[in-house]
């Protein structure tokens, strides 16, 4: 089964979704198969109308399992019901648990919901909250904040998950995007015959939870989804990810922000089905709409580290002139694959636009790598530090000890603030203000 067969039959089963009333008991029956690892994921949905949620269940999820959200405007008044789906896989001779995935529908944008997952047999979740996004355009929202990063596993990584989710949890940011390498299962393949691989991907959505119980969490893939043919990332992730493109590049709007995701592992050559879709995606933003153009990618398009950033280069001499062109503008960018963390000045072509942040015409390009995993990379920095490098983690850590996240506020259609944290200290460790010229 090629890959491309395989998600149509994702999409296929996703499609299937359908409203039901399920009658629930009046006494909630003894959980015997608890729902994890909980996460709402945003669709493609101009009118913030749908919200997607996957949860899992163990391995020996039963037959009849029937995967439900139940939700409503209040904690005693969950009256709308929605049914999904149930998918499993097996690596390395290690069955998946049951992956549910069910789409809220019928929500009122910008409004606080209380759901649950779970089964009417077999038991449900606790009860979690979220408020739903503005409908494209809607300017409303503003300030809009969120979390990024790329690159999170299970280790070093908690206290970015702890500040995250506080964060989440208090309204303070509305989602996060994950820009690649998920989980650092893949680098347990090899022990025991990939016996603990499963245990790994388990423990790390349970561990954002905290976040992604509250609030959309967004993944694309990075070159650690690769293993098995991304056989788990594309089963944990597929169903949810709006469908005009795929697992591997897709595009959502909150508001007036457009999101392009996309994912530099896959053939981004010209005239690509990739490079196709960012280009097509891109030049159909209607700016009075989505004023704000953000895209992220698992790798940077240039950076000043020795560990990948000199390989960005050819990625770069294509893509930079196609984010930086009115028709096609991106006004932010940013990446992980380096355990790092980054700010260029305004900047195409490593040639620097300006050396203050107002009215920026040049897309602002950010690495955020750093939230917290098992390998040990990325502190051999170019030196002296470039022109066009504006802030480095070694700027305040030398040792490359840092672990934290980016956080994004836009502000208005103009003015957006960029703040790196350090999530051990829960300190920010820089901040500024940009203005892009429009
Ligand atoms: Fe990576």
């Amino acid at each position: 089964m090629t890959m491309s067969t395989l998600f149509s039959l994702v999409i296929a089963s996703a499609s299937a979704l359908t409203l039901s009333k399920v009658p629930v008991p009046a006494v909630a029956p003894v959980v015997t198969q608890a729902p994890e690892q909980i996460r709402l994921t945003f669709t493609r949905d101009a009118t913030a109308s749908t919200m997607g949620i996957y949860w899992v269940t163990s391995n020996k999820t039963s037959d009849d399992y029937l995967a439900t959200v139940q939700y409503g405007l209040s904690q005693s008044s969950m009256t709308s019901t929605v049914t999904g789906t149930n998918d499993n896989y097996t690596a390395f001779k290690i069955m998946s648990p049951s992956i549910h995935f069910a789409t809220m529908t019928g929500l009122k944008a910008n409004t606080f919901y209380w759901y649950r997952v779970g089964s009417p047999v077999y038991g449900w979740s606790i009860d979690f909250n979220f408020t739903t996004r503005p409908i494209d355009g809607d300017f409303s929202r503003y300030p809009i904040t969120w979390a990024a990063y790329g690159d999170m596993g299970i280790s070093n990584s908690q206290a970015t998950a702890d500040l995250t989710a506080k964060k989440i949890q208090s309204g303070e940011a509305s989602f996060i995007t994950h820009a690649g390498d998920i989980s650092y299962a893949d680098n347990r393949a090899s022990i025991n015959n990939g016996s603990i691989y499963e245990g790994v991907l388990n423990d790390f959505y349970n561990e954002v939870q905290p976040s992604s119980a509250y609030g959309a969490y967004m993944t694309s893939s990075g070159n650690h989804e690769a293993i098995l043919g991304y056989l788990a990332y594309q089963k944990r992730n597929s169903p949810s990810l709006p469908q005009n493109g795929g697992p591997f590049w897709h595009s959502w709007n909150f508001g007036p922000i457009h999101f392009l995701a996309f994912d530099q592992d896959q053939n981004w050559q010209i005239n690509s089905p990739q490079y196709q879709f960012i280009t097509s995606d891109l030049a159909a933003v209607d700016r009075a709409v989505t004023p704000w153009v953000v895209a992220y990618n698992h790798f940077p398009l240039v950076c000043s580290n020795y560990f990948w950033c000199p390989d960005a280069v050819k990625f770069q001499d294509l893509y930079e002139p196609i984010f930086n062109a009115k028709e096609t503008k991106v006004d932010l960018f940013y990446a992980g694959h380096v355990h790092a963390a980054e700010i260029l000045f305004p900047q195409q072509k490593m040639v620097v636009e300006r050396n203050d942040w107002n009215n920026v015409k040049s897309t602002m390009q950010i690495m955020a790598g750093f939230p917290g995993d098992i390998e040990v990379c990325c502190n051999d920095w170019y030196k002296p530090k470039p022109a066009w490098s504006y802030w480095r983690e070694d700027d305040v850590f030398s040792d490359g000890g840092m672990f934290g996240f980016s956080e994004f506020t836009i502000q208005n259609n103009t003015h957006a603030r960029l703040r790196m944290y350090d999530s051990n200290n829960a300190t920010i460790v820089t901040e500024l203000w940009w203005s892009r010229a429009v």
